[in-house]
């Protein structure tokens, strides 16, 4: 299922995909379903995969670009998962080549996975012509994963439930961020499950019994978005998630404050981790703390990218 490694030349289709960092990650408390309720404010940024489908006899992925042997390359890939869905709802076979150029950082909480899934299913939809609207889309996405539907809107949105009821929301400048890679990965139910633990060693409880099922989004937040003021936002900014990515992997602290040391306006763990997330004034200081960060031999690489960023975009049809 991994050979070749490039897409095939011919009729295709590549679509692009845009990371996310969660501004605003509050987690409520741990419900039936085993998922948390969230108030999740998401940003899309600059730093994208592309996806490219070509017809096939037989589903297969393939991955280019650094880090791709961490990426899983038969049928538990997101992306095979979002053809083979789409192809299941319209009475196909998921009979496609899809190659994953990938740029996101992987397992780093940057939501990599679910851009795939995401660009998989625009790709698909628009090679195949199956003519799903927006709405159908966006309910396959949320099957695939949490994530999923904002990989596909891009922007900002605030997304509540476990993060896939998505509200677009508007915002007023562009904001600089410096990333932090680390080394290899962090299971995003293992940091979720190091989030209940935590809440219970301290004694608040971790679910709805203990903890409201859906906290609120931060108003002081949405304004700053909504403003495009980099200050407010580096603020308002918070990720419960942050104490337990921490305790999974200690060194985090010392990349946290290595960004902070070099001017960074706010410092936090991406989603559920472990890339760390910088918030800077504007490009050139986004540039000075990149630097400083893999200056301070505290993470594996550091990239800078822009948000908010279009959401899957279909680049190439042929
Ligand atoms: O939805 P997704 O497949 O991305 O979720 C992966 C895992 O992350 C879930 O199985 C769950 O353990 C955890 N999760 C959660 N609450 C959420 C989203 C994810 O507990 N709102």
């Amino acid at each position: 299922m991994n050979t070749p490694a490039r897409p095939a030349p011919g009729p295709g289709v590549t679509v692009r995909v845009p990371a996310k960092v969660n501004v605003q990650l509050a987690v409520g408390g741990r419900r039936p379903d085993g998922f948390h309720g969230l108030a999740n404010v998401f940003l899309a940024v600059g730093l994208y995969d592309e996806i490219t489908v070509t017809p096939a006899d037989a589903l297969r992925v393939t991955c280019s670009g650094p880090d791709t042997h961490h990426v899983p390359l038969d049928a538990t890939n997101l992306a095979a998962r979002a053809a083979t869905a789409l192809a299941r709802r319209h009475g196909r076979e998921p009979d496609v080549h899809i190659h994953i150029a990938k740029d996101i950082p992987v397992a780093g909480g940057m939501a990599g996975g679910s851009a795939d899934a995401a660009g998989a299913l625009a790709a698909c939809d628009a090679l195949w012509g199956t003519g799903a609207d927006r709405a159908e889309l966006l309910g396959i996405c949320a099957e695939l994963g949490s994530d999923v539907p904002f990989s596909l809107l891009g922007g900002a949105a605030l997304g509540r439930g476990r993060g896939e009821l998505l509200t677009p929301l508007d915002v007023g400048g562009a904001f600089h961020w410096a990333f932090a890679v680390a080394d290899g990965g962090l299971s995003t139910p293992a940091v979720y499950g190091e989030c209940d633990r935590l809440r219970e060693a301290s004694g608040t409880g971790a679910t709805t019994a203990d903890l409201p099922a859906d906290p609120d989004p931060s108003p002081a937040l949405l304004d700053a978005l909504r403003d495009g003021d980099p200050a407010a936002l580096a603020a308002a900014v918070s990720n419960d998630l942050q104490p337990a990515a921490v305790s999974l992997r200690p060194s985090l602290a010392a990349t946290l404050a290595a960004g902070t040391a070099a001017g960074a306006l706010a410092a936090l763990v991406s989603g559920s981790g472990p890339t760390t997330a910088f918030l800077a004034k504007d490009a050139t200081e986004a540039r000075t703390v990149a630097d400083a960060l893999l200056a301070s031999g505290t993470c594996r690489t550091a990239r800078v990218a822009t948000g908010p960023a279009p959401g899957a975009t279909v680049l190439r049809t042929g």
